[in-house]
């Protein structure tokens, strides 16, 4: 059945017929969407006029429709021209949800291993799809040396600069401004919830590993979130309502962000997940609301923590990891490394910018 301009369409509103369903557009929506040249720019595609003034009893004069086209004349002598089949696609509720993402645990995963030796523009497509699907992707011979992340983070776009400067050390320091500048074991964790918005990817870039320990984890936020959603409702409804604090401090920075454990979006889907021990500041609470945050918490890490949700990695030199910071939870299992010679090298990327490049080549 083809679509047609239904008899009762008005002035004011235009509707098409089709399938056996009425669907009906706004004079006002209309204008505003046109793709005429004084409207929106043929080039860049943004609106050229003011979109507020676009008169509230503006009317359809006439319409016709022809050949997958929709002509419609307007109550300001102008003439505009839709492609049918966008405007119906417009119409339908495209409702986002998570079902593109593969949750896993340990029994169900299986790593891709990309070699980057043989890298191109297929690969990287697909290197940037396995972070979207699994949360993380697993590249291995990345050049060892202090900027090798950059020969594949380039094609993506700019690494995050933070106030810990943009591809960074991590390694056993004296002194460390942070935990995760020694060699004891990190607890699974998402990186920097303190911070607003809280960088999207991590790259993890081994350049020297330790013989002994030093093995990563990674654990799938996205896939215990559902679990907890569908063992126990009132977690879930507390880690995803209860706003806590994290703070990072030191001489010259404090970053501070308040913020769940389980972030929903308007459809309820989970968007970011967030544990960081180490930074996390509790709020002042009652003690019934802080007895059941602490309850909910723990629930939570010990999901993050079994070994059921764990894949342990143990990086090999030029062996990168991408991982998805608003979904997977890391951590580091303590090292012995008498050399003190452990090195990786680590940098950021804010979500957009993979977002984008993914876009561009889906
Ligand atoms: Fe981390």
């Amino acid at each position: 059945m083809k679509p047609s301009i239904s008899n009762s369409s008005t002035s004011n509103v235009l509707i098409i017929s089709y399938k056996n369903k009425r669907i009906p557009f706004h004079s006002s929506w209309l204008y505003e969407r046109s793709k005429n040249k004084d409207i929106r720019d043929g080039e860049t595609g943004q609106l050229l006029i003011e979109a507020s003034d676009i008169k509230k009893n503006l009317k359809i004069i006439s319409t016709k429709i022809t050949n997958k086209k929709i002509t419609i004349k307007f109550s300001d002598d102008t003439t505009h021209y839709y492609d049918v089949s966008e405007l119906l696609m417009e119409s339908i509720q495209t409702k986002i949800d998570n079902s593109d993402k593969k949750l896993w645990n340990n029994k169900n995963i299986k790593i891709t291993k990309f070699n980057f030796k043989n890298y191109n523009n297929l690969m990287l497509k697909n290197i940037l799809r396995t972070v979207d699907k699994y949360g993380f992707a697993y590249v291995k011979n990345i050049p060892i040396t202090k900027n090798g992340i950059q020969s594949l983070s380039d094609d993506i776009g700019p690494i995050k600069r933070t106030n810990w400067g943009e591809i960074a050390d991590i390694k056993s320091i004296a002194n460390a401004y942070d935990l995760t500048m020694t060699s004891r074991n990190l607890e699974n964790h998402t990186d920097n919830p303190y911070r607003f918005p809280t960088q999207g990817y991590i790259f993890l870039h081994c350049i020297k590993n330790s013989e002994s320990g030093g093995e990563n984890s990674l654990a799938d936020g996205f896939n215990i979130a559902q679990k907890i959603k569908e063992k126990y409702k009132k977690t879930f409804n507390i880690l995803t309502n209860y706003k806590t604090f994290f703070r990072y401090k030191d001489k010259d920075t404090c970053l501070e962000n308040s913020c769940s454990l389980i972030e929903l979006d308007d459809n309820k889907n989970v968007i970011q997940v967030r544990f960081n021990n180490r930074t996390e500041v509790l709020p002042y609470d009652t003690i019934e609301n802080t007895k059941k945050y602490r309850d909910a918490r723990k629930k939570f890490w010990n999901e993050i923590t079994s070994e059921e949700n764990n894949l342990i990695i143990k990086q090999e030199p030029g062996d990168m990891l991408i991982i998805d910071n608003y979904r997977i939870f890391h951590g580091r299992k303590g090292y012995i490394d008498r050399s003190n010679s452990r090195y990786f090298r680590q940098g950021y990327m804010d979500r957009d910018i993979l977002q984008s490049k993914l876009n561009l080549l889906n």
